[in-house]
Order: C-alpha cells, then structure tokens, then sequence
C-alpha cells in the first residue's frame, strides 16, 4: 500500500482552516482520488489556544513554522500565514532544503520571491505550487499551466481582486462614493490588513505578475506591474461610463509585445456586455487567450475559506498522484527576465472634465487634444452645475504619451476647472 502523504500546515486563518476541513471532510474521496490518505501531521499558527472552529486535537502543534516545516513527519509544507517575507519565507526555504514539497496561497512571497524559490525547489527535485495565490477558486495556474500548454499565450486579463470589484460594483448600484463603499467593505472584512495592498492594485498586480511568468515564460516581473489603484474613481465616472455602455473595473492586463512585456493593473473601461463588464461583486474573472484555443473565460470566487482551500487542496492532489509540475510551467532556470514594454499598446479613452461656461471654451479643450495628436470620437456635455458644466470626451485609438500630454494642455486651459481624469478603454 502506498505511503500517506503527510502535511504540515502553518496558517489556521481563514485559508488554513478551510484546508484542515476538507482533509477530515474529504479523507475518503482525496483517497480514492489518489491512491493514498492525505492526513495532517502538524500544525502552527501564532496562538495555540485560539477557538478556531476545527478540531486540531489529532496533530502535533508546534510554535515556530520553521520547527513544522523540517519536521521529519512532514511530506508537504502548507504555506498559509501570508507576507511577502518574515516566518513564510524562513519556513518555506526551510522545507525545500530540508527536501520537502511546498505549496503555498501567498502571493505576496511568490511575486517578490517567486523565481529564487522555484529555482531552489526545482534544483532539489522538490515542487512549489501556489494554485490558491491566483483568483483564489478558479483553477487558472492549472488552466495556464496544463491545459493551454500547447498555445502561445497572446494575452492575459482579469479582475482579479474581489474587494475592488465589489466597491466599484456597489458604487454603481447605490449612487454612493468611493469613501462610503471603502467604509462598508471594511465593515464586512473584506480589506486586507493592509488596506492599499486591496485598492491600490496592489494584491492584483501580485497575481497579474505571476500569470505573466506562466503566460510569457519570463521571470516574475512584479517590479514592471504599471499599477493604479481605484481610489481616484468617482460615482461621476461610474454613472457616465455606464451612459455611455461602459462599465469601470479594476483590470489587469498582460501582453507580450515588440517592445517588451506589457504588465497593466489600472481602472479601465470595458464594454458593459462583455462578460467582463458583467462582474458582479466580489467575483473573479480571467481571460486567457492563446494562438490556438482563442479566448477562454473563467469565473469564480476570488476569496474565502471554501474556494481558496479547494485551490490548495489542487495542488496538494497533484502531490499526492505524483504529478510534479514545474512552478511557473517550464524549469525555473530556463526563464528569461522580462524586458518591460515601456509604453502601452495605444487605445481609446474617456476623459472628463469640467468646464466653465463660456464662450470658446470647448474650442480650447479641443485645441489641446488636436495639438497633442489625440483624435476625438465622441463627445457629450451635461447639464450645467453653475458656473461650469461636466463635458465626457472619448478619443479614438491614442498612445498614454499623446494622452499624458493633451492631459498637460488641458490642465493648462484656463477654462478647466480642477484636474480633467482620463481612464483607457480596453478591448476585451
Ligand atoms: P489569516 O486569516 O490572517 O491567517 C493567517 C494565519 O497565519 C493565522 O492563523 C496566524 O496565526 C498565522 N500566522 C501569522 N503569522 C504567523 C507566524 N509568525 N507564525 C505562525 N503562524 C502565523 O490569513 P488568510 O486569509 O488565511 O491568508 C493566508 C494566505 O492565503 C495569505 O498568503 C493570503 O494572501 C492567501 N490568500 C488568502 C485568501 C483569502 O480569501 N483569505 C485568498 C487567496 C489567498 P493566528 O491565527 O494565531 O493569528
Ligand atoms: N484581498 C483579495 C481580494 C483576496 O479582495 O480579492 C485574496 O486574494
């Protein structure tokens, strides 16, 4: 009979309990499944006497992550105490050189680590999975990784951050403002500890980077990740956008091109029927596109102790049948660093500003957009809000360049009031 596979877990929050729940839940089926028990061997977390919902009663406990990854008892370090560096990076290198497998939900470790500890892992035949770090239940590192594995990746998007889906999502639903639905998200513990990490693109651009590595073959690039948070969106833009078909979420885009490997995390405009434009709440949503599948959609709970332990446990399984996959989809060693594209590919955007009300002003905010090469599409003024009126413009394809700089002219007029806000529109 085949041996159990034996896990270490250091984390019992939100994630960690969830994975002790569906290794007693499901001994029976992860057994048919693979041919052998998946039991716990050991367990850490910061405080031992903590009521955590589980029964713990039946492993070993120990205090220090690094004692639980080097235990002899132990066959796979679960990694699920989260940071990019501290306890969750000791313990992890701690089990790969102590020549255990590891399987890990931290983004955060990966996207900054990521390429020095899968060459440490592959080097000593080891395996790092981090199924969970991506879009929490959507299997899209096993999508990515295995089933696209004959197609040359041509784009990667995604709302990858359930937070800051449903705050621009209840935004739009209930006419309230940025600040209001930040508080409400918060209420409902949705905001990491850190809260920026959430809506300053942050957390997205960890994930984006670590797609980009499997997608492209380059080295994880979170360095190169073009971030901008969510945080300047206001309701004036959600309701024109909607006006207008469109609908504002916080998308990440990753593409190779001439110039190099493009990595955007940023508020875009998509189109509202496009199934990107239909996310709702704290859903997930990538979109893979490769030479020969075209374009694939998967959605799915981001978050959450069910859906993020079900992506553990993936990899677990693969551990457990003796399927041993490469990190980032190919040898560690072999991928390239990432030459960064230092300009997006061009697109439409919308602008608005507002004016004042008189006479040649528009003449001079178009003035400022021809002089700097941005061509206008449409354009639609609002009713007035005296002394100045809100005036939406939407451009036709323009580089970030052209744009910057019209947006410089504009600020420029003394027509203006305020600062005009420009946001891409993304063909999705
Ligand atoms: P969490 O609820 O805050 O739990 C963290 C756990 O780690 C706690 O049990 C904590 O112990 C333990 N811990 C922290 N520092 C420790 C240390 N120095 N030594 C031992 N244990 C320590 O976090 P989580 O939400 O489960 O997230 C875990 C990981 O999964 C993170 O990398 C996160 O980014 C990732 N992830 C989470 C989700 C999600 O939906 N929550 C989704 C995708 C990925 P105490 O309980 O004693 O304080
Ligand atoms: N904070 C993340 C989100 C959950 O809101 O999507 C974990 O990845």
């Amino acid at each position: 009979m085949t041996d159990p596979l034996r896990l270490g877990i250091a984390g019992l929050g939100t994630v960690g309990t969830g994975v002790v729940k569906i290794v007693q839940r499901q001994a029976a089926l992860l057994q048919a499944r693979s041919g052998r028990a998946v039991q716990i061997s050991a367990v850490s977390a910061r405080t031992r006497d903590k009521d955590r919902g589980v029964r713990l009663g039946g492993y070993a406990w120990e205090d220090d992550p690094v004692a639980l990854a080097t235990r002899d008892d132990v066959d796979v370090f679960v990694e699920l105490m989260g940071g990019s560096d501290g306890p969750a990076k000791a313990a992890t290198e701690a089990a790969l050189a102590a020549g255990k497998d590891v399987v890990t939900a931290n983004k955060a470790m990966l996207a900054v680590h990521g390429q020095a500890l899968a060459e440490t892992a592959e080097a000593a035949g080891q395996v790092l999975r981090f199924e969970a770090a991506v879009a929490g239940g959507i299997p899209v590192v096993k999508a990515l990784t295995e089933g696209l594995a004959g197609n040359e990746i041509t784009r990667v998007m995604g709302v990858m951050n359930g937070t800051c889906n449903y705050i621009l999502t209840r935004m739009e639903a209930t006419g309230q403002g940025y600040n209001a639905l930040f508080e409400e998200a918060d209420k409902l513990g949705y905001l990491e500890a850190d809260p920026n990490l959430d809506v300053g693109g942050i957390d997205a651009g960890h994930k984006l980077a670590l797609l980009a590595s499997i997608a492209f073959g380059t080295q994880v690039s979170f360095d190169n990740v073009q971030l901008e948070g969510i945080q300047r969106i206001e309701i004036a833009d959600i309701e024109q956008a909607r006006d207008m078909g469109y609908r504002i979420k916080l998308l990440g885009v990753a593409q190779m091109t001439g110039r190099g490997l493009e990595q955007r995390m940023q508020p875009c405009l998509v189109p509202a029927d496009s199934p990107l434009g239909q996310l709702e709440g704290g859903t997930n949503m990538v979109v893979l596109e490769g030479d020969s599948v075209e374009q694939i959609v998967l959605r799915g709970p981001g978050a959450g102790e069910g859906p993020t332990a079900s992506a553990v446990m993936s990899d677990v399984m693969d551990i457990a049948r003796g399927i041993r996959l490469a990190t980032f989809g190919q040898p560690a060693a072999g991928l390239q660093p990432a030459t960064p594209a230092n300009s997006a590919v061009p697109a439409p955007y919308y602008i608005r500003t507002q004016l004042f009300d008189k006479p040649g002003a528009l003449a001079k905010v178009a003035t400022a957009l021809g002089e700097s090469g941005v061509s206008i599409d449409r354009m639609r003024q609002y009713g007035h809000d005296e002394p100045t009126a809100p005036v939406l413009f939407v451009t036709h394809k323009t580089t970030k360049e052209a744009l910057d700089a019209a947006m410089d002219g504009m600020a420029q007029c003394d027509v203006v009031d305020g600062t005009p806000v420009a946001i891409r529109i993304e063909a999705v």
